[in-house]
């Protein structure tokens, strides 16, 4: 069985020195992320995950700003507790869970996994979660539901982002229900052996490692199965950029840049670029999924 990363290193190695010269008074000053006990997964990269600070202070989370600083320096007053889920649509059990009851009885795993953000830069992230696949056997997905559909909270009074007029909110993402059956597709309620920061998506976000990051949404209100392919937020701003799939794919290019390589977050400003993998190195697993289709029409 593999090590989990945070049973081998111990947790101010996870910190880089900034953060521990740094840290010491605002380690003391924030409260505290609640640990959480996950198991290793077959499923995990044994790539080196970039550091916390790389992880949490480096972010996309348009509900705080469009600055990467954004989301770490304003998600801080996010309420996330309360928090709960509407599971609807094709369902045999729909209903509002609270995050508690979402959770419970699903096994809790550490997924190692590569992420890589449309935007060519990547990083390798110690996420904990388990499987959507569970949380919709649970909810009884009905016969006819095709796709699901999901939704960020939507509360312009803690999301000072969501007064921009440019995104329809709140934000919006889908998969196909093949996809979001896969057992690498998790729900993340953690990373690095700790309780989700807010800045990453807390209390709950999709994880799904072979699409592009945007494709995994934060903050999560709503699960809908529906039976056609869901409205989702970047696909609705740029259609002819941002496709509804998304899959990683070296071949295929943004209109406005390559999607041949990649930056891994952390090499400091003179490392060099990484070739991107077909699907992010996830093609074993998840290329029959997409068999007869073309990866070009369908991006
Ligand atoms: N989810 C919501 N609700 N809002 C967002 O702006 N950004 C997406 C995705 N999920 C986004 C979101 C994008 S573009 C990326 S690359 C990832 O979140 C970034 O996740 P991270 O900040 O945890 O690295």
């Amino acid at each position: 069985m593999p090590l989990k990363w945070s049973d081998v290193t111990p947790k101010p190695l996870w910190l880089n020195r900034r953060q521990l010269i740094a840290g010491a008074a605002t380690l003391l000053a924030s409260p505290a992320l609640a640990r959480i006990e996950a198991a290793p997964s077959k499923y995990s990269t044994d790539a080196e995950p970039n550091s916390l600070e790389d992880i949490s202070t480096y972010n996309n989370f348009y509900e705080f700003g469009t600055g990467k600083g954004d989301p770490a320096s304003y998600a801080g007053g996010l309420t996330v507790d309360p928090w709960s889920v509407v599971i609807d649509g094709l369902v045999d059990k729909p209903g509002t869970y609270d995050l508690a009851d979402v959770v419970k009885g699903q096994p809790l795993e550490e997924r190692i996994y590569r992420f890589r953000c449309v935007e060519a830069w990547s990083m390798v992230v110690p996420w904990i979660g388990f499987q959507l696949s569970g949380l919709l056997e649970r909810a009884g997905v009905q016969p006819g539901a095709t796709f699901v559909a999901f939704e960020t909270l939507l509360r312009p009074e803690e999301m000072p982002g969501q007064a921009s007029p440019f995104i329809d909110w709140p934000y919006r993402e889908g998969l196909r229900l093949d996809e979001a059956m896969h057992p690498l597709t998790i729900l993340a309620t953690g990373l690095y052996g700790e309780e989700m920061p807010k800045q990453n998506g807390a209390p709950i976000r999709l994880v799904v490692p072979w699409k592009y990051g945007f494709k995994s949404i934060k903050s999560i209100v709503r699960i809908s199965l529906v039976d056609k392919m869901p409205l989702t937020t970047w696909n609705m701003l740029q259609p002819q950029e941002y496709g509804f799939y998304s899959n990683v794919n070296p071949k295929v290019d943004h209109p406005r840049w390559s999607q041949a390589s990649e930056r891994p977050l952390g090499g400091g400003l003179f490392a060099g670029r990484q070739d991107t993998l077909m699907f992010n190195g996830y093609e074993a697993e998840v290329a029959s999924m997409y068999a007869g289709q073309d990866l070009a029409v369908d991006y």
